[in-house]
């Protein structure tokens, strides 16, 4: 199982745990956990709904793509840490991370 720890707005932290293998975006767990997640544009990078900061374990994480990094430098209070989930790919490499839910 991959493990890792999701804060909601209200400060809520709860462990997420997902099986190995599956094909999903974090953004697609995330909406399946009921999380109040919009993701309008379906994962396709555009709508930023579906941001998150990234409390820790970043360094286990792809650099951004290009279409990842436009729409982010639109976000006024995108700080280093903010990430689209929708981007994402679920694998060992989130075990032991932690993310914050961001307003959409
Ligand atoms: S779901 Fe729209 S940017 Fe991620």
């Amino acid at each position: 199982m991959i493990k890792f720890e999701v804060e909601n707005s209200s400060g809520t932290i709860e462990n997420i745990e997902v099986p190995e293998g599956i094909n999903l975006s974090l953004m697609e767990v995330l909406k399946g956990s009921d999380y109040p997640i919009l993701a309008t544009c379906g994962g396709m990078a555009l709508c930023a709904t579906c941001r998150i900061e990234v409390i820790s374990g970043a360094e286990n994480l792809p650099d951004p793509q290009d279409d990842e990094l436009d729409i982010l430098d639109t976000l006024p209070d995108a700080s280093p840490q903010t990430r689209l989930s929708c981007q994402l790919k679920i694998g060992t490499n989130l075990n032991g991370m932690k993310f914050k839910l961001l307003e959409s």
